[in-house]
């Protein structure tokens, strides 16, 4: 009997301990309170969705930063119990939250769009959209009954649409839907006169507390907002409302917590401080938030990071685009002050008329390229070009010894450029650019009578007529005449020679390159005059008073002829001489030995008589004894017999015969030749050969 009584007291005892245990895990279970100042290291509490949303290392829990078309949501990691089946009164248990939270809007007029305190049958919302959605709903669930979804809603725009640009400023409570069923403009009111209210915004980037509480038995939502530097919390609530539509929402288990969103247009920063929260108990009481045990408040500065991604790409891209064109600008300034540079003229330059702009001479040869080159030598390269009225020219690209002989030089050029004789290649002007000095002449198509003389084969394709030989002699005859006599001073042309002349269209010759040899000579640093000429064409008494005049260019002409007589080079390697080898045919009788060969019997065997004794007349060592131009040429026309050649051609018999080397000797044993030579060998001479 004892023992089944002790039985069933021991089996009574052991049931009253159970029910006390699972009683006690029921309380533990129905039972949720936390406090958290600062979510540092509370990241395994705290559940986070959304791009922006994150704790950050100060302990500041944000849900969106001022990204645009965001949300970000929080919530804590455990569902609360809020069902009380067994009460009568009170099926939701009572609950209390407090949270101190910051809204930085993007600018003082454009933020957006709020946040919420959220009860979720889920710990966080899937597919919840941005903007007016406030990251809770979507456009699909909205007002479905089946959310289970109570938002209390921190509202900062007005309005439902996301292109709304006007500020709000309310608290609403909203049960399955993004439309309130009540909302409250944001104020406080002062504890010691309740009727009073003030007003404060929620985005002002200041900390802002908010008190939530429900008490089950009366099923009224208490909510109290308050700038958190009140340091008290405000006695009269802002909103006190019965909600019994609660009853349709909270189910068995419910989550807690915040979420966030931005618009397209309008956004803010939301940062959570500190967040309490208390269920189940008796008479929950949330922690408290002092702010001075919350972390820093995020700093406020609103306009700084206002730009959106695509304002910076815009502001960056146009900074660009303004440096590129200064760098430009810059450079197209440069550009223009160096072409003024190099157009500025001193003053001697300006009088001249004759003067032709560089730029104008560089787009006429195409930059002076060097496939536009027509010939080389004769002081310089020359270049083929086309003037803007499209007349043709050649420009001769000299490079002077001295740019003080340019000065006095462009004076006789001026006069030169007056100069018009059929048989001369006019000159039409000159340029001075840096070191170099431009001709501009006519553009002779022909070439030269050098080329036409010894290219192999020539461009006809036959030899040069006796015909053409005779006019092209008669006519540079006729255009040194003009130089000599008819111009109003003499012009000495001092370089005569094949290379100087030019054929054009009608086989009529023209001189080129008169007087340019001043040029050189005005040019000469030395004491001595530089002669200037060509070896072979130079009068003997040029080696010895170094004076060019009339005389010395008929001597040139002299060789000249014979040389078009014969097609043969006034000298070779050093052994022949072509005016030594026409006087001893002459002497012997053979005169007509001389003609060129290539011509076989095509040539007037009277007009060859009459050229060759020219041309040994104007050789003569004595200068008194040449012919002058006038003569000469009536001597060609046949209007004159042609004089005698005296006796004391070569001075006499014996230097006759050596006369040629003792000329060349001559012209290079001398310290003059020696210049000479420098100056000379890469223009004339080489031209020459
Ligand atoms: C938050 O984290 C801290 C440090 O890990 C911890 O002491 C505290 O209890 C946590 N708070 C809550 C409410 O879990
Ligand atoms: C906002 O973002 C969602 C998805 O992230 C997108 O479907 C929607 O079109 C966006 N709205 C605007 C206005 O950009
Ligand atoms: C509800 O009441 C019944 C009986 O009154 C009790 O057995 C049960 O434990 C209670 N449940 C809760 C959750 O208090
Ligand atoms: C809610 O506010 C009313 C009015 O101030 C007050 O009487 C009531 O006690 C408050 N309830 C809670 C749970 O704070």
């Amino acid at each position: 009997m004892g023992t089944a009584r002790s039985k069933v007291l021991v089996s009574l005892l052991f049931s009253l301990f159970l029910l006390l245990s699972v009683s006690k895990i029921q309380a533990q279970r129905t039972k949720t309170e936390f406090t958290f100042r600062g979510f540092k290291g509370n990241e395994s509490e705290i559940r986070i969705a959304g791009g922006a949303a994150t704790i950050k290392p100060d302990g500041l829990l944000r849900l969106t930063n001022r990204g645009s078309n965001i949300t970000g949501t929080a919530f804590y990691h455990k569902p609360v119990r809020l069902l009380d089946s067994n009460s009568t009164i009170s099926p939701i248990r009572s609950f209390r939250t407090s949270f101190v939270f910051v809204i930085i809007p993007s600018s003082s007029s454009n933020g957006g769009f709020g946040f919420t305190f959220t009860l979720s049958p889920t710990p966080n919302r899937p597919n919840a959209g941005s903007a007016q959605y406030l990251g809770v709903l979507n456009k699909e669930n909205d007002g479905d009954p089946r959310n289970h979804v109570l938002a209390v809603e921190f509202d900062t725009v007005q309005g439902a649409r996301d292109d709304t640009d006007r500020i709000g400023n309310d608290i609403g409570l909203n049960f399955n839907s993004r439309t309130s069923d009540m909302q409250e403009p944001v104020v406080y009111y002062l504890n010691d006169d309740p009727n009073k209210r003030e007003d404060f915004q929620l985005e002002s980037g200041n900390p802002i507390q908010a008190h939530l509480n429900y008490d089950g038995p009366t099923q009224t939502l208490n909510v109290t907002v308050y700038p958190a530097r009140l340091g008290f919390k405000p006695t009269k609530p802002l909103i006190s409302q019965k909600v019994p539509k609660l009853l349709n929402i909270v189910q068995e288990e419910m989550y807690v917590g915040f979420t966030a969103a931005t618009g397209r247009d309008q956004s803010s920063a939301h940062y959570v401080m500190g967040w309490s929260f208390s269920s189940g108990g008796e008479n929950p009481i949330a922690g408290t938030l002092e702010l001075s045990e919350l972390p820093p408040p995020p700093p406020n500065t609103p306009k700084k990071r206002g730009f959106n991604s695509q304002v910076i790409v815009l502001i960056v891209a146009s900074s660009a685009v303004m440096l590129i064109m200064l760098v430009l600008l810059f450079f197209f300034v440069m550009y223009k002050k160096r072409l003024q540079q190099e157009e500025t003229l001193e003053d001697w330059e300006i009088d001249h008329p004759r003067r032709f702009r560089y730029r104008d001479l560089y787009v006429a040869t195409d930059g002076f390229k060097e496939t536009g080159i027509i010939g080389t030598g004769g002081f310089g390269t020359v270049f083929k070009g086309k003037l803007q009225n499209s007349s043709q020219i050649a420009v001769k690209k000299i490079i002077p010894n001295s740019m003080q002989g340019v000065r006095e030089f462009v004076a006789e050029i001026e006069s030169l450029g007056k100069l018009r004789h059929k048989n001369l290649v006019n000159l039409h002007g000159w340029c001075k650019h840096k070191n170099d000095l431009l001709l501009i002449y006519d553009y002779i198509p022909n070439g030269s009578l050098d080329s036409l003389l010894y290219s192999v084969p020539r461009r006809s394709g036959a030899v040069l007529s006796w015909n053409a030989r005779f006019q092209i002699a008669k006519g540079i005859a006729s255009g040194l005449l003009y130089l000599h006599e008819e111009w109003e001073q003499i012009v000495v042309h001092r370089d005569v020679k094949p290379s100087n002349v030019l054929i054009d269209d009608d086989m009529n010759p023209r001189l080129g390159d008169f007087g340019l040899a001043r040029l050189y000579e005005r040019g000469s640093q030395s004491q001595t005059t530089a002669l200037v000429g060509t070896i072979g064409y130079m009068a003997p008494e040029l080696a010895r008073n170094g004076k060019p005049s009339s005389a010395s260019d008929v001597f040139a002409f002299g060789v000249l002829l014979l040389e078009i007589v014969s097609g043969r080079k006034p000298t070779d390697s050093g052994s022949f001489f072509l005016v030594d080898w026409v006087m001893e045919l002459y002497a012997n009788g053979e005169i007509l030995s001389a003609i060129d060969p290539r011509l076989g019997s095509g040539y007037d065997e009277g007009e060859a008589r009459i050229a060759l004794a020219v041309g040994l007349l104007c050789c003569h060592q004595n200068p008194a004894s040449r012919p002058s131009m006038r003569v000469l040429l009536r001597y060609l026309n046949g209007d004159d017999e042609v004089a005698e050649i005296e006796d004391d051609w070569g001075y006499s018999k014996s230097s006759r015969s050596d006369f040629g080397s003792k000329f060349v000797g001559n012209v290079t044993s001398s310290s003059i030749a020696s210049s000479f030579v420098t100056r000379i060998s890469s223009t004339s001479v080489i031209s020459g050969g």
